[in-house]
């Protein structure tokens, strides 16, 4: 890992840094390339236009580790309004959340109090729920939650988990989530993991990506393959032609802002995209491990600020 990433993801986590970014306009209008907006409306203003060039959606309040009951209800009704308004405006777009957001470190019951309604409310209007992963200390916890919901007759199939592909653990949880039927995204993986629990190095954490993508295509669920990595996309079309997997079988997901130009091509090319559209006013952790995976973001958000 190089030190530049993990400068930035040590950055992520320093709370005055923090208050000092998300309270200046200069930080709000250089995250705005990653970052949808500060408001729902800003999300499903995004969510509209990705229908409207062919891409589904799905929509991320940013925000993680609440540390009140009150906060994990406050930001699961910023979702609940969400639901609502993907309905009435009939959008194809889903939810993605973090369960620290939901109070999971507060007690993991009230995670799952929190996202079984998510989930309920995601299925009685046609959505999804998306339960994004944290970093390793979260994993156990994250997957047992989701696959406790997903043995509820109504959530079977509506709600899905990730997988990071950095960790080794990761073809062991993948085979008892396809086992359960569980729906899985499958990404590189965005923390800091030591050489005990994860690969270190972006050829191991590529192979096994690889791998598990072609784990997931042969499943016969709709899974989600994550990442703007051209590599690993082409391995995945390569596979899924090979083996008679039809495009209509499985999704690429990317983030909002990012690799817009391969978005597209894959929606000409027939095949189903899906961006990752974050919002809100919490957004210095994930603007920072934006700048993590691409340390070369930073001259190219200064130059572009500069231009406007
Ligand atoms: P990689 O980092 O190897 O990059 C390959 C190429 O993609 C780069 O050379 C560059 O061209 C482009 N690229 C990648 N990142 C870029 C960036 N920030 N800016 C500009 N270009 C970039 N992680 C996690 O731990 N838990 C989660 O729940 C999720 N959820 C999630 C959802 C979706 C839809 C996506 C696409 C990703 C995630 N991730 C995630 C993040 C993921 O783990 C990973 O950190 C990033 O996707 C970067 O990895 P790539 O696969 O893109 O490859």
């Amino acid at each position: 890992m190089s030190i530049l990433r993990s400068l930035f993801i040590a950055a992520s986590r320093n709370r005055t840094l923090r208050r000092f970014c998300e309270r200046s306009t200069v930080g709000a209008r250089l995250s705005s390339r990653f970052v949808a907006g500060l408001e729902i409306e800003d999300a499903l203003y995004a969510a509209e236009s990705l229908n409207r060039m062919g891409m589904t959606a799905t929509l991320d309040s940013l925000g993680e580790s609440v540390t009140t009951e009150a906060e994990a209800h406050s930001a699961a009704d910023i979702y609940h309004r969400l639901l609502d308004q993907i309905a009435a405006r009939k959008l194809d777009a889903h939810i993605s959340v973090k369960l620290t957001q939901m109070g999971l470190e507060i007690a993991p019951e009230l995670a799952f109090a929190v996202a079984e309604g998510l989930a309920q409310h995601a299925a009685s209007v046609g959505s999804f729920l998306r339960i994004d992963m944290e970093d390793s200390t979260l994993t156990q916890a994250t997957l047992d939650l989701v696959r406790r919901l997903h043995t509820r007759q109504m959530l079977h199939g509506k709600i899905g988990v990730v997988v990071q592909a950095y960790l080794y653990r990761s073809e062991n949880d993948i085979a008892q989530l396809l086992a359960d039927g569980v729906r899985v995204r499958l990404c590189k993986g965005a923390y800091k993991e030591s050489a005990s629990i994860a690969f270190q190095r972006k050829a191991d954490v590529d192979e096994n990506y690889v791998r598990l993508s072609c784990r997931l295509l042969e499943s016969g669920i709709f899974h989600g393959l994550a990442t703007h990595d051209e590599k690993m996309i082409a391995a995945a079309r390569s596979y899924a032609s090979r083996h008679r997997v039809g495009p209509s079988s499985f999704e690429f997901q990317m983030l909002y802002g990012i690799r817009r130009d391969l978005q597209k091509d894959l929606v000409r090319a027939g095949y189903n995209v899906r961006v990752y559209v974050p919002f809100g006013r919490e957004w210095y952790p994930y603007f920072m491990r934006r700048l993590a995976e691409r340390p070369a973001n930073v001259i190219f958000l200064v130059k572009n600020f500069f231009r406007n």
